[in-house]
């Protein structure tokens, strides 16, 4: 047996977890939901969902996980039985497995999408593009299943090498130089926007006060979207958490972590919007945002190949230090359960989630009218919609009645280094009773909408 896995500093922990945290759902989920949210309004909201929910239930999930020290499923059956009264709580790892197997089947196909766009930007195809031809570019690139086939076997191939080798050889290896240039290419980018792009419309579209558009809905699609963001309650920082020492503070960290991937999504808004608006594009565009309106700015701007090839790099680098951090929970727990070598698992997880993922590729063409369950929603928007509004949910509030209701006063203190501070006693709130009804609000709304 190897000496158990654990990050090597305090500083490669947070690039892995920052770096699971910033993905596909802060370059253009955030900045768009902001934008129809109300700008300023949404963000307010945002905020207070991650401070009040998220950051909670981020200290729960990583106290839990360097509490017991094991793969997510076994740290959950090991806490249950000691705390808990039941081994039963395992079902939070459990289940958190086979999310994390979905989540990553689809983030990957998604993510192949940027890849595929990188060289497409670089060689300028989309030179002089209007949004008539960039959104037939997008429609053939999804029409044909070999050619996202491709690209989705290309990134699930670049994350399986990535954690076969590893937490320190290759997660820390990757996400250590990944983080700081995911960080430089976006102020790139914001720059290049304040140059080149509109600034003042597109600051104002996010950050002017609105609240005549905070409705239910847009607390509930906040908080929703502060859970996804922040990679909580499917198990990740269960994981990531069981490898830190104990020297490292969990509230602090765990405030770090909120913040980059805060100012993250709030950079990807200003960096993408003033060039939206400088060229009269469509801003509620949706998932087409950056393939299809995007593009069409970088095709009619000068330096617009350059920097546009950088943006899909961008998304791409986003992208792989999350989905690194769906398979690692994952080959974590089948290695405690078999014994088997990290690589093989690495391996063989990887193709796994590659199968379940060609369902998402073939949604987009062959079985695009294929609706299993009627509701004109296609297998990836099932996948996509059970895993955010279902599981992910679920898990956190889980985690959050596990960590308040089952975990001893003490025992939460001690480890999160927070005896007899004010401040731990309301954690201990937001975890027993604030974000359990949150959580549950949302999920109720979502599984009516
Ligand atoms: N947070 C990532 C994003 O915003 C996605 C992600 C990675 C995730 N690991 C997760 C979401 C675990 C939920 C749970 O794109």
């Amino acid at each position: 047996m190897s000496t158990p896995a654990h990050w090597s500093s305090r500083f490669a922990f947070i690039m892995a977890a920052v770096g699971s945290a910033v993905g596909l759902g802060n370059v253009w989920k955030f900045p768009y939901m902001a934008g129809t949210g109300g700008g300023s309004a949404f963000v307010l909201v945002y905020l207070g969902c991650v401070l009040l929910v998220g950051v909670p239930i981020l200290m729960a999930e990583l106290m839990l996980g360097r509490r017991a020290g094991q793969s997510p499923y076994y740290s959950m059956v090991e806490l249950g039985r000691r705390f808990g009264g039941t081994p039963a709580w395992g079902f939070i790892g459990a289940m958190g497995v086979v999310a994390a197997l979905m989540i990553l089947s689809f983030y990957s196909v998604v993510a192949g999408w940027a890849l595929a766009y990188v060289p497409k930007l670089f060689a300028g195809s989309f030179a002089g593009a209007t949004a008539e031809t960039t959104g037939a570019a997008f429609g053939a690139m999804l029409a044909e299943p070999l050619t996202l086939t491709f690209w989705h076997a290309l990134f699930m191939l670049g994350t399986v090498l990535i954690v076969a080798r590893g937490v320190q050889a290759g997660i820390e290896k990757a996400v250590v130089w990944l983080m700081p240039m995911l960080f430089l290419m976006l102020v790139m980018l914001v720059g290049y926007a304040a140059v080149t792009g509109d600034f003042a419309a597109g600051f104002a579209y996010m950050f002017r006060p609105d609240f005549s558009k905070v409705t239910p809905d847009v607390v509930i699609a906040a908080a929703g979207q502060a859970f996804f963001s922040l990679s909580i309650g499917i198990g990740t920082m269960l994981a990531y958490g069981s490898y830190l020492p104990r020297t490292v503070s969990l509230p602090s960290t765990s405030v770090i972590i909120a913040l980059a991937d805060t100012s993250c999504a709030l950079l990807a808004g200003v960096a993408i919007f003033p060039i939206v608006f400088a060229n009269g594009l469509n801003p509620s565009e949706g998932p087409g945002l950056v393939f299809v309106t995007l593009t069409v700015a970088f095709g009619n701007m000068p330096g617009g190949s350059i920097f546009g090839g950088i943006f899909f790099i961008l998304l791409f680098v986003a992208a792989i230090t999350s989905s690194v951090s769906l398979l690692e929970p994952i080959v974590a727990t089948l290695e405690q359960k078999t014994g088997m070598k990290r690589s093989t698992l690495s391996w063989l997880v990887g193709l796994a989630a590659f199968a379940l993922g060609m369902a998402t590729v073939f949604s987009f063409n062959h079985w695009a009218d294929f609706h299993p369950l009627g509701g004109g929603r296609t297998v990836f928007d099932l996948i996509d919609y059970v895993t955010a509004n279902i599981m992910l949910p679920l898990g956190g509030v889980l985690i959050a009645l596990f960590a308040g209701w089952c975990m001893d006063r003490d025992t939460s203190a001690s480890e999160l280094g927070m005896v007899g501070s004010p401040l731990f006693t309301a954690w201990r709130l937001l975890v027993r009773f604030f974000a359990p009804a949150m959580v549950v609000l949302v999920a109720a709304t979502k599984l009516t909408a």
